[in-house]
């Protein structure tokens, strides 16, 4: 979701921006019939499947599945964050993005970014004038790295000492304040104050406009902590921040591939070798956030580990995140350390080649189908049926109808020993077999629910104002469908904002799994007249009713009539009048009640 930035201004700011003139500026579109047209600028095509509309604000491809609003435009071709994205349509609108309360972003941070800056600039005066004394120069060559790339990435030296940062910098008493607000200063329970790195190597941790936003400190020998890292803060935020992308990106004109390692030495020995393009996580786990901002700059991702069992597992993470963002032309594999060694000490063994041949790297389809394999016996019939159940969810994370996907399930009905056309049917079955088995029902409206809802759903991208149609969505709330929270929430954001398009819908949900469902049925063409899709859709609503009532009354009658509340009695009642002939209440049943 929008996060800081208030969902209403997203809405009023989508509303007053025409996605086609955003899209135009940076990719000259052509417009033919309804809608207008390019060569897709997120995969290599020579006719263009690239399509904005601009009555939808949406824009998507046919050939890779790319699609969203102005603001992912933004963010995936211009590579900006949500913010800056959004910031930059704000702009040309004429619009303040306003505060809200709480909101980090309204503060006014330029004092801290000042700071950090001028505390990078004195730890690395104090590595060239003191660095020799106080052994990190020793220690920096001991590890190999060179004066000319220490400084490329501003490394740093915190000496000795329990005030230095805190006598260079803080010169008032707001500066100070300010000082603990970066964390590089801690205020003591008992009052006064001290620095938070002494005797560290400094690496300084840019973000990706090359603002320093927080640090990372190595103990110069065998003290613990080996590593001490900023804290979180109003402007860093260690889910968020990668080691070594900004320098990346300053270092390398176009990047086509992106290695992905676990420390600050690491970014610094690859670099070293003159591998160029690799970043690391601040000693946390990789996040979502990470891996849809790597993917925003690079189509490949070459994830390093080390092959135990916890590099095994931080791997298995990398991918499940991965998934989703998988579409076609991006690419992800795993390169695996030998036993003992890091990305450093390999390369330094081994040199720069052994991070270039690609033959190295594990691809991530034959990662999740060599994990999978481990954990289902697949010489017996169970265990390939049991491949296939831990299978499914996995693959269907991936962009629907994608080449990767459909890759993956021919090699799933591969080593599953099964027919392509019967594992299909099996996917796509699943979640309603499922359903089916949990809550028996009638007839066949039952199993086709799902696709009730949605295509419910999908008209309603198409068409917001069909949302009028529907007099209160509540009224199938306690509908036991897949899906059915969903298509009630886009009723009534719909029925709240009249105006609403259908880029700005999806908007709404960005960054959820909710998102991602909506901008694939959002990219669903249809074919219908205005009649047409009205027709379609009412009746999409009225069957869901009908199943809705269908199953209420199936629970009622599950309970002994003399159970029943009169309020139960009264609705069972109802529910058996006006339920259509073929499934209409016994008389038998209508006696019971009494
Ligand atoms: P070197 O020993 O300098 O080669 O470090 P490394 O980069 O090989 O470190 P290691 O593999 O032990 O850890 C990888 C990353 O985890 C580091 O770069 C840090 O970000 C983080 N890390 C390691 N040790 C600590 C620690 O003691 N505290 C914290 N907060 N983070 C750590
Ligand atoms: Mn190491």
């Amino acid at each position: 979701m929008a996060g800081q930035i208030p969902q209403d201004f997203i809405h009023d700011l989508l509303s007053r921006i025409d996605i086609i003139d955003v899209i135009d500026e940076h990719l000259p579109l052509r417009k033919a019939g309804r809608n207008h047209h390019a060569l897709c600028p997120f995969h290599d095509e020579k006719t263009p499947s690239f399509t904005v509309s601009q009555e939808k604000q949406f824009y998507y491809c046919f050939g890779c599945g790319a699609s969203g609003s102005a603001i992912s435009f933004l963010m995936e071709h211009a590579h900006m964050g949500f913010v800056d994205a959004v910031s930059a349509l704000a702009e040309r609108a004429g619009l303040e993005i306003p505060n809200e309360p709480g909101a980090q972003r309204s503060q006014d941070h330029t004092p801290l970014y000042e700071l950090l800056k001028r505390a990078a600039n004195y730890y690395s005066r104090q590595l060239r004038e003191y660095g020799v004394a106080g052994g990190a120069v020793d220690y920096l060559k001991s590890r190999g790295l060179s004066g000319n790339l220490a400084a490329e990435f501003g490394v740093g030296f915190a000496p000795s000492g329990w005030d230095n940062v805190l006598r260079a910098l803080g010169s008032s008493d707001e500066v100070v304040a300010d000082l603990v607000r970066t964390g590089l200063v801690i205020k003591k329970d008992e009052g006064g104050y001290y620095d938070r790195f002494r005797e560290r190597i400094m690496f300084p941790i840019r973000d990706q406009r090359g603002r320093v936003v927080g640090f990372g400190g190595r103990v110069l020998g065998d003290g613990t902590p080996k590593y001490l890292n900023s804290p979180e803060t109003p402007v860093f935020h260690k889910g968020r921040e990668l080691y070594g992308l900004y320098e990346a990106r300053q270092g390398v004109k176009d990047i086509h591939r992106l290695f992905v390692v676990e420390g600050y030495m690491d970014v610094l020995a690859l670099a070293q070798f003159g591998v160029r393009n690799a970043v690391a996580t601040l000693g946390t786990a990789i996040t979502k956030e990470h891996v849809e901002h790597l993917f925003r700059v690079s189509p490949e991702m070459v994830f390093c580990f080390d092959g135990d069992v916890a590099g095994q597992s931080a791997a298995w993470r990398a991918l499940e995140l991965a998934l989703p963002l998988l579409r076609d032309g991006r690419q992800a594999s795993f390169l695996f350390m030998p036993e003992g060694e890091d990305p450093d000490s390999y390369i330094r063994k081994e040199g720069g080649a052994a991070f270039e041949d690609r033959g190295k790297a594990v691809p991530l389809s034959d990662f999740l189908f060599q994990t999978l394999s481990k954990r289902a016996d697949l010489t017996s019939l169970d265990g390939r049926a049991r491949l296939v159940e831990i299978a499914k969810p996995l693959i269907s994370k991936l962009p629907e109808g994608g080449a990767l996907q459909q890759l993956m399930h021919k090699h799933l009905a591969e080593i599953a020993r099964i027919e392509p056309e019967f594992l299909t049917t099996i996917i796509k079955g699943g979640r309603q077999a499922q359903q089916g088995a949990s809550n028996p029902r009638r007839g066949e409206g039952g199993s086709a629910s799902p696709s009730l809802v949605r295509s419910a759903i999908t008209l309603l991208l198409q068409e917001p104002t069909l949302a009028t149609l529907v007099r209160d969505p509540s009224d199938f709330k306690d509908a036991d469908v897949p899906g059915i929270g969903l298509l009630i929430e886009v009723i009534r954001l719909a029925q709240a904002k009249p105006d609403i398009t259908c880029g700005a819908i999806v908007e709404h949900w960005r960054g959820t799994d909710e998102g991602r469902h909506l901008a694939k049925l959002a990219a669903v063409p249809h074919h219908l007249s205005e009649a047409g899709i009205k027709e379609e859709f009412s009746g999409a609503v009225k069957r869901i009713l009908e199943l809705r009532n269908r199953q209420r009354r199936e629970t009622l009658l599950k309970i002994a009539p003399a159970d029943l509340t009169t309020t139960q009695k009264q609705e069972l009642r109802l529910l058996l009048a006006f339920s259509s002939p073929s499934e209409a209440g016994t008389t038998e049943e209508m006696e019971k009640l009494g």
